[in-house]
């Protein structure tokens, strides 16, 4: 799968040891900062809620957020401080006046997939079907068959969950990488139990569950590894659900 380069920024417009958000060619959103000769990237928004990081403080050298005063180091994204998290951070490529980000593809770096056989990725990779989508549209939901599972690429997704014919918040965001829609790998799972929504403009893979499962099952060894991480996914989804 090649690596990406996305043009972000000309250089003048990141003010030195300073920071500004950009939307980068594709549409995704990024904060930009400067430090020395040196510039980084990172996600446009906090981590901790949905605060945009570049309303934040930065010195030059720690990116503060204003609201509960997570803080970062800006030369790794780190978590400093109070954060409980790092940041996510995309590669930076100075060319001449202009800033790029490269990064490579989330199938990849996809949590389920790391430590399976070359041969296997390359097959699943080769299954995706790459799905541009806008802010506040749905990627499934609620009682829908679960045929599809998704890796988010770049963007925002937020679920809801039904519960007495309510809907509810599941009290999480995936991030880039993170799988969701699994229910398509388990057996007897024909339906959604979630409602999946695009918070921003965002990228996904959208994967066949059943050609997926027909792969694993032809390699044993990278199907083990799949469903035990599956099975760990399932049971964090279990414990954070509605409680964060
Ligand atoms: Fe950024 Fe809470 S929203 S620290």
């Amino acid at each position: 799968m090649p690596m990406q380069k996305r043009f972000v920024c000309p250089r003048e417009q990141v003010p030195k040891n300073g920071m500004i958000e950009c939307e980068t060619e594709g549409g995704l959103m990024l904060l930009v900062a400067n430090a020395g000769d040196d510039y980084f990237a990172y996600q446009a928004m906090c981590p901790h809620q949905d605060t945009p990081l570049c309303e934040g403080l930065y010195d030059g050298a720690v990116l503060t957020c204003h609201q509960h005063l997570w803080q970062w180091d800006i030369r790794t994204g780190a978590a400093m401080g109070l954060a409980e998290e790092a940041l996510e951070s995309f590669p930076v490529r100075v060319e001449g006046d202009s800033i790029y980000v490269v990064a490579q593809s989330a199938l990849i770096a996809a949590e389920l997939f790391i430590g399976i056989s070359e041969a296997t990725l390359t097959a699943i990779t080769a299954l995706a079907q790459k799905e541009e989508r806008d802010a506040g549209s749905i990627c499934y939901d609620f009682g829908a068959p679960a045929d599809d599972f998704f890796v988010l690429e770049s963007g925002r997704v937020e679920f809801l969950i039904g519960r007495d014919e309510r809907l509810s918040p599941a009290g999480f965001m995936l991030r880039k990488g993170e799988v969701f829609g699994w229910a398509a790998l388990l057996e007897n799972q024909p339906q959604r139990i979630a409602r999946a929504t695009c918070l921003e403009q965002s990228q996904l893979w959208r994967i066949n569950g059943k050609q997926t499962l027909d792969l694993l099952e032809a390699d044993s060894a990278s199907g083990y590894l799949v469903m035990r991480r599956l099975s760990s996914l399932i049971a964090r989804y279990l414990t954070s659900s509605g409680s964060k």
